[in-house]
């Protein structure tokens, strides 16, 4: 037990953002080395929770970690059997699993969608693999941590049972879609990729500036693949395939990429030429769906659609504050002082969401879920704007959410188009 704590007590003054120890030397590289060894070992711990957890059985032994009442997860149980509804609450579902909710819910829905047969998974591996996803996400980002990536995992469960999409869809194509909505964001640093690149750190370099953050996640992903032998079994060029697929998935959450595939997108829509029975297709739609899923947000009731806006904004304003700390110039949208949470929300709902949810809408032609998510997403605006309305009047100097800031937040690519516009929520 004390030696449990004393891990735990590492692991706490170890939790800083990785960039506070790289941006330095060579000794954050082993201190983030050391950090990733204890991850490594907690989530061994995890495993064991999870693996009970998934039994049915509470872990009942004093000093446990994890001391789960029958309650909570029968509560849990309960949340699964519908885990397809658009107001699930991952929040709850991630306080009643005890913070395993990725674990918990992946493995479920590996169960129902038949994925652990059809590859003859080994359940241990997969346990191991999921467990390690899980604890390299940084639970103290507000915003990019282990619950953003299962309400991701669960959108993207919900889109790829759109009709038109499920019956075209592949065992593989499921599984690479919730693998890479799973790890999209795995290991995410709290910070952006501007930042990333005004303090030179490592990541910048070693992916030439370009979709630094999604080349990150991919490899970690890989890496983790390879380190739990989930594939092992299966032939090399399958699970290199794999690979290349959930990169190809995960580099599309770049949101400076947006409009590279909107413009694809609504071709597609407009000449009416989408086949899902070509691969290429499927996997065009399944990047597709990836993308709605990680900034749909908006779409969500407005009791979790706001909880997630101020994440958000908490994990921007610690940017801004940190730059203010550097004497950086503070990237835009990371202000405390000048930035408000309904600002922000209004400019990310116009300039990212609703253009890219419109033809999503439109390929659904439209679905019951698609209508409601647009409802949604209206309502919620209009009360982001009554809310800016109030914020506005009691400031000296309004300022505007114009759509110069989402395009300067795009930062320091000198390639930038001026109609591309960045938004790091992805
Ligand atoms: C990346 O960006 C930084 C900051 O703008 C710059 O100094 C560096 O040369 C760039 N690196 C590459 C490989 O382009
Ligand atoms: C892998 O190789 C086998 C035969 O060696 C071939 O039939 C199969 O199509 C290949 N699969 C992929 C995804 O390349
Ligand atoms: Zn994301």
């Amino acid at each position: 037990r004390s030696c449990l704590k004393t891990f735990l007590c590492i692991c706490s003054c170890m939790s800083l953002p990785d960039f506070c120890n790289s941006a330095s030397s060579q000794q954050g590289e082993v201190e983030s080395g050391t950090r990733r060894k204890l991850n490594r070992l907690l989530s061994f711990q995890r495993f064991f929770h999870a693996s009970r957890l998934l039994r049915g059985l509470a872990s009942h032994s004093p000093g446990s970690l994890h001391i789960l009442d029958n309650d909570y997860l029968g509560q849990a149980a309960h949340m699964l059997s519908k885990v397809e509804t658009w107001n699930f609450d991952i929040f709850l579902f991630d306080r009643l699993t005890n913070g395993n909710s990725l674990v918990t819910l992946m493995c479920h829905l590996f169960n129902v969608c038949d994925l652990i047969h059809h590859f003859q998974l080994d359940m241990v591996k997969l346990h191991r693999f999921l467990g390690m996803v899980q604890d390299d996400y940084h639970s103290n980002n507000p915003y990019h941590n282990a619950v953003h990536a299962a309400d991701v995992t669960q959108a993207m469960y919900c889109y790829m049972k759109e009709p038109r999409l499920a019956e075209q869809l592949t065992p593989l194509d499921g599984f690479l879609g919730l693998m890479a909505a799973a790890a999209h964001d795995v290991d995410h640093p709290g910070v952006n990729q501007p930042f990333l690149m005004k303090t030179r750190h490592h990541l910048a370099s070693l992916y030439q500036n370009t979709s630094v953050l999604e080349s990150h996640h991919w490899r970690s992903t890989v890496g983790m693949l390879r380190e739990s032998g989930l594939l092992s079994h299966l032939p090399a060029n399958i699970s290199q395939d794999i690979e290349q697929q959930l990169g190809s998935l995960i580099l599309a959450t770049d949101i400076s990429r947006q409009n590279e595939f909107l413009v694809t997108f609504r071709e597609h829509l407009d000449n009416q030429d989408l086949d899902l029975q070509l691969a290429s297709h499927r996997h065009f739609m399944l990047q597709i769906a990836l993308k709605c899923a990680d900034v749909c947000n908006p779409c969500r009731d407005w009791e979790l659609s706001r909880q997630w806006s101020e994440r958000v904004c908490e994990e921007f304003y610690r940017q801004g504050d940190l730059e203010r700390k550097l004497n950086m110039e503070i990237s835009p949208l990371c202000d405390k002082l000048t930035d408000s949470v309904p600002a922000v929300q209004i400019g990310f709902i116009s300039y990212i969401v609703q253009p890219l949810f419109q033809e999503w809408q439109r390929f659904t032609e439209p679905s019951l879920l698609s209508q409601m998510m647009m409802s949604n997403l209206h309502k919620n605006k209009d009360r982001w704007s009554r809310l800016w309305c109030v914020h506005a009047a009691s400031e000296t100097q309004p300022h505007s959410e114009d759509e110069n800031k989402w395009i300067r937040r795009k930062g320091f690519s000198t390639e930038v188009d001026g109609s591309q516009k960045l938004f790091a929520q992805s």
